[in-house]
C-alpha cells in the first residue's frame, strides 16, 4: 500500500542553455554580501566563473569567495567556509560547481549562526539546524548526486574516517538551481561516467524496497530507462546535448524526494560506498559502483520479485521458461554489462582498498533498516571481500 506522505519541494529550477540569465533576478532577493563558493578551478577554466562575477557585479553584490572546495569536502574545510562567511557577514551564499560544493553551501549555511560544532550537531546526533539558515543558490556543473534539488550535505571526517550526509529539511534546500547542460560538457569522462552511476544508483536505493505495488516505483523505472538510453548515446558522443540534458534532468528526479514517496528506502550500497569514500577519497560514484554487484546478489534472495521486475521491466529480460532466480540474475548481469560499456570501476581493489582494511570498513560503515535485509556486521564484511 502507498503509505502516508507530504511533499514539497521548494527548489525553484532554471533548466536550459540560457538558465544563467535568471540569476540576476534571484540575486535581487537577497542581500548584498554573497559568499561564491567554488571548486579547485574547472569554473575559471570553462568561463563560468568570468560570467557569474560579472552578474554579481553588475548587480552590486559584494562577494566574499570560498574557493578549492575538494571532491568529498572536509570538515576542516567547512570550518574554513564557516569563518569566511561569518567575517564577511554574508547575506547569501552561491554554489557554483557539483555535489561537493552544492553540499558544501548546504552544510555551511546551517553553520554559520550555530554556536555547536556542526559536525557533532549534524552529523554525528542527526539534529536539525536551530539557528537562522543563510539562503543557498547553486549553479551545477556536474551531474549526478541530486544535491541541486535536495536537502542533503554529505562531509567527510578524514581524522575519523567518517563520511556522513545529513539530509537536511527544506528550509536547507536550495531556494533556486540553474541547469545548464552545457555547463557539464567540460566534465572528464571518467565524472561524467561516474555521475552516470551515481544516478542509477541513486533510482536503485529507492526502488528496491518493498513489496506493494507504487506508483514511485513505475516512476523509477521510467527514470532508469531514460537514463541507460541516453548514457549509451553519450557514451559515443560526449557533446550529444539531447542526451546530455535528459541525464541531467534525470539526475535532478532521481533524487529530489519524489521517487522515494509512499515507500521505505534502502541507502545501503551508498552507506558501503561511504565507507570506502572515508578511507580512499575515491570519486563518489565509483565507490557506489565498485560495491554494487557484491551488494545486490546477496540481498537479491530477499527481494526477489522486485529483482525479477527490474530484469523484466528495466532490462527487457524475456522471463519465458526461467526461474525467478535465473531472470533476477539476468537483470544484474545486464547492468553489470551497462556498467562495464561505461568504463566504471568494478571493484575496491582498484580504489585502493586492501583486505587489511576491511575491519576497519566495516566498522565505518552505518547500518540502515529500509531495504530487503537488515545486515549484520559479518555479512557486510562478506559482501566487502566479495567487492574486492
Ligand atoms: O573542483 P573542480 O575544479 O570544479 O572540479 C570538479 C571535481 O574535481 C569536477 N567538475 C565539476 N564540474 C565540472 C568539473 N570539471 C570540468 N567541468 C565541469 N563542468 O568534477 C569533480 C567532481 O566534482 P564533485 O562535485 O565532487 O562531484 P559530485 O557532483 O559527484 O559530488 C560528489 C559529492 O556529493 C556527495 C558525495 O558523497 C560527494 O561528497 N553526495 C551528495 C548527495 C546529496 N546532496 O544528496 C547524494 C550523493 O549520493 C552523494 O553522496
Ligand atoms: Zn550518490
Amino acid at each position: 500500500m502507498l503509505g502516508n506522505f507530504e511533499y514539497c519541494n521548494p527548489t525553484k529550477l532554471y533548466f536550459g542553455d540560457e538558465s544563467l540569465k535568471y540569476l540576476r533576478d534571484e540575486l535581487k532577493n537577497y542581500g548584498s554580501r554573497v559568499l561564491l563558493v567554488y571548486g579547485g578551478g574547472s569554473i575559471k577554466k570553462n568561463g563560468i566563473y568570468d560570467e557569474v562575477i560579472q552578474i554579481l557585479n553588475e548587480s552590486h553584490k559584494e562577494i566574499a569567495e570560498v574557493s578549492g572546495v575538494m571532491p568529498n569536502p572536509t570538515l576542516e574545510k567547512l570550518y574554513e567556509g564557516v569563518n569566511i562567511a561569518r567575517d564577511n557577514e554574508i547575506d547569501f551564499i552561491l554554489a557554483v560547481g557539483g555535489g561537493s560544493v552544492c553540499d558544501y553551501a548546504k552544510a555551511v549555511s546551517v553553520s554559520v549562526h550555530c554556536d555547536e560544532d556542526p559536525w557533532q550537531k549534524y552529523y554525528l546526533q542527526g539534529e536539525e539546524p536551530t539557528c537562522k539558515i543563510v539562503p543557498v543558490g547553486c549553479i551545477l556543473t556536474m551531474v549526478g548526486t541530486g544535491s541541486e534539488m535536495n536537502g542533503g550535505a554529505v562531509i567527510t571526517n578524514h581524522e575519523t574516517k567518517l563520511k556522513i550526509g545529513h539530509v537536511f529539511g527544506e528550509e536547507v534546500m536550495p531556494k533556486f538551481s540553474i541547469l545548464n547542460p552545457q555547463y557539464t560538457l567540460t566534465l572528464p569522462h571518467y565524472q561524467m561516467v561516474a555521475g552516470f552511476y551515481d544516478i542509477m544508483n541513486h533510482i536503485c536505493e529507492q526502488y528496491f524496497s518493498g513489496t506493494d505495488d507504487n506508483t514511485s516505483d513505475y516512476i523509477s523505472e521510467g527514470l532508469m530507462k531514460s537514463l541507460i538510453h541516453s548514457s549509451r548515446i553519450a557514451m559515443k558522443n560526449p557533446n550529444d546535448y539531447e542526451a546530455r540534458s535528459n541525464i541531467m534532468w534525470t539526475a535532478t528526479w532521481a533524487l529530489n524526494t519524489l521517487v522515494a514517496k509512499g515507500k521505505t528506502t534502502d541507502w545501503m550500497v551508498h552507506m558501503l560506498g561511504q565507507a570506502v569514500g572515508a578511507y580512499t577519497d575515491a570519486t563518489h560514484g565509483m565507490t557506489l559502483s565498485a560495491v554494487s554487484l557484491a551488494y545486490y546478489r546477496y540481498i537479491m534472495p530477499y527481494g526477489l520479485d522486485k529483482f525479477v521486475r527490474f530484469a523484466t521491466h528495466v532490462w527487457d529480460i524475456n522471463p519465458n521458461g526461467k526461474t525467478k532466480e535465473d531472470i533476477a540474475l539476468e537483470g544484474l548481469s545486464a547492468m553489470e554489462n551497462w556498467m562495464k560499456e561505461l568504463g566504471l570501476v568494478m571493484n575496491i581493489t582498484d580504489l585502493g582498498v586492501n583486505e587489511n582494511m576491511i575491519e576497519g570498513l566495516a566498522d565505518s560503515t552505518l547500518i540502515m533498516n529500509g531495504g530487503y535485509k537488515v545486515l549484520e556486521r559479518d555479512e557486510i564484511i562478506q559482501i566487502f571481500k566479495d567487492s574486492l
